[in-house]
């Protein structure tokens, strides 16, 4: 089993007659999503990208990867959005959310060019520089403001230490196959370099080099990540919304949303599932979020947050369900013993395991909830492992752009994110905003 979906707890609009009234609006999103008859139809790459990817950079990632952890104590990957979330919730859902703080025999990898707060790039900055550090700037665009700073500091600071030549050998760009000033730079500076498909948006990117390379410098098995999102894509190519689970999930959440549910909090009861929880909420986010609809993703780590926004999901607002991702198998586990004593009075837990009190915290959880009337689906994976993930990546990502086809969106744009930038660009004088400067001025 590499994902169950569990639809017990999630109320009347996951029963049959509900979802199956949805039967003609899922088909609908099938044939645009497989014939690319859709909106954003150039960007639908990531559906065969599990069976359709290039080999041939297969290889040479990792290659790559490999000389990176031998010449490399550090990698320092600088993207934003779709453009470092991916690695991030890879690296931590299969190594750990600790992973650059145990012992292991790979690189630190350490995420930048995704704020232009000075002090968190000052930061990094001595985080790296009495380390042996290999960079990876990966910008599809090749033009992100928050990348691009951060490239030009990390590449000086690379090549002071090592000189231009082996600087050389330790930058790594992935972006645009033709186009784009990071593509200007990497040429120029000869660069290994590294495609982001034409065909692939940012948040879509996970299973592209993107992805993969510094996935794969973590020394996390790429090939198994990549077997699990091929078996998710040949579960979920069945047309018939009562038989793909994915199409049902997708189905579902726009039910819950007609009915007046704005917000998706994906819920998870592993710390290591934080930045694939942030990952989510941008896939969703910048997939649905436009047209004045769509609903809020938010996330939680359970039970954590059940001592922050427990409280508000009991019996706040209305306005939320839950999407509850379980492992059944936990990577590790604590007993706990009996203690002769008792002054806790916690023997009654003796011989159990801290596994145990997790899955009860789940079971209490899901009924708490849902007695507050907050739907949940559950979604119940074996373990952390490459393989699982890759399947749920997958699911997620089939789930999101057919849900997006159902609201009546394009899933694969995201003109909103343009508002802040080109103001950014004319509060800095950049060449081209004048006019936009003039129009600010007075309102700054
Ligand atoms: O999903 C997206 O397209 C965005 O989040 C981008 O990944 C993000 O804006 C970074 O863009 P770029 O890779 O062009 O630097």
């Amino acid at each position: 089993m590499s994902l169950k979906l569990n639809l017990s707890y999630a109320g009347e609009f996951a029963s049959d007659e509900n979802l199956s009234s949805m039967a003609a609006e899922v088909s609908a999103a099938h044939e645009m999503l497989h014939n690319g008859t859709g909106l954003g139809n150039g960007f639908l790459g990531w559906v065969d990208l599990p069976v359709n990817y290039d080999k041939e950079e297969y290889d040479r990632i990792k290659k790559a990867a490999a000389k990176i952890r031998s010449d490399s104590q550090v990698l320092v990957v600088l993207g934003i959005g779709g453009s470092y979330l991916g690695a991030r919730a890879v690296i931590e859902f299969v190594r750990s959310n600790n992973y650059n703080l145990i012992e292991k025999d790979t690189p630190n990898v350490y995420f930048g060019g995704n704020t232009i707060s000075s002090s968190a790039v000052y930061e990094l900055i001595e985080l790296c520089k009495d380390k042996d550090f290999s960079v990876n700037v990966i910008s599809k665009s090749g033009t992100t403001t928050e990348t691009a700073v951060a490239f030009r500091v990390f590449k000086e600071l690379l090549e002071k230490k090592y000189g231009k030549e082996e600087a050389r050998g330790r930058i790594y760009v992935t972006t645009d196959r033709v186009k784009g000033a990071l593509k200007g730079v990497a040429v120029t500076e000869g660069y290994e370099t590294f495609v982001v498909p034409d065909n692939v948006g940012g948040r879509f990117s996970v299973l592209t080099a993107v992805g993969l390379l510094p996935i794969a410098a973590a020394g996390i098995d790429i090939d198994s990540l990549m077997q699990g999102a091929a078996e998710a894509r040949a579960k979920y190519l069945n047309p018939d919304l009562m038989s793909n689970d994915c199409y049902k999930y997708a189905a579902f959440r726009n039910l819950l949303y007609r009915d007046g549910r704005c917000v998706e909090m994906l819920a998870a009861y592993e710390p290591s599932m934080t930045m694939f929880c942030e990952w989510f909420k941008q896939l969703f986010g910048e997939s649905e979020g436009k047209d004045g609809k769509g609903l809020f993703p938010a996330s939680a780590i359970f039970s954590t947050d059940l001592h922050s926004l427990g409280q508000y999901i009991q019996q706040g607002q209305k306005i939320l369900f839950e999407t509850v991702v379980w492992v059944n198998n936990p990577k590790n586990d604590v007993p706990i013993d009996l203690d002769p004593v008792n002054a806790d009075g916690l023997n009654f837990l003796a011989g159990k395991s801290v596994s145990f009190v997790n899955r009860k915290a789940f079971e209490g959880t899901v009924l708490a909830h849902t007695d507050g009337d907050v739907p949940n689906v559950i979604l119940e994976i074996d373990k952390m492992d490459e393989r699982s993930l890759g399947h749920l990546i997958y699911f997620f990502e089939k789930a999101c752009g057919i849900s997006g086809y159902i609201l009546g969106v394009n899933p694969f744009d995201q003109p909103g994110v343009e508002s802040y930038k080109k103001n950014m660009f004319a509060l800095l004088g950049k060449p081209g905003y004048e006019d936009l400067r003039a129009q600010l001025a007075d309102r700054i």
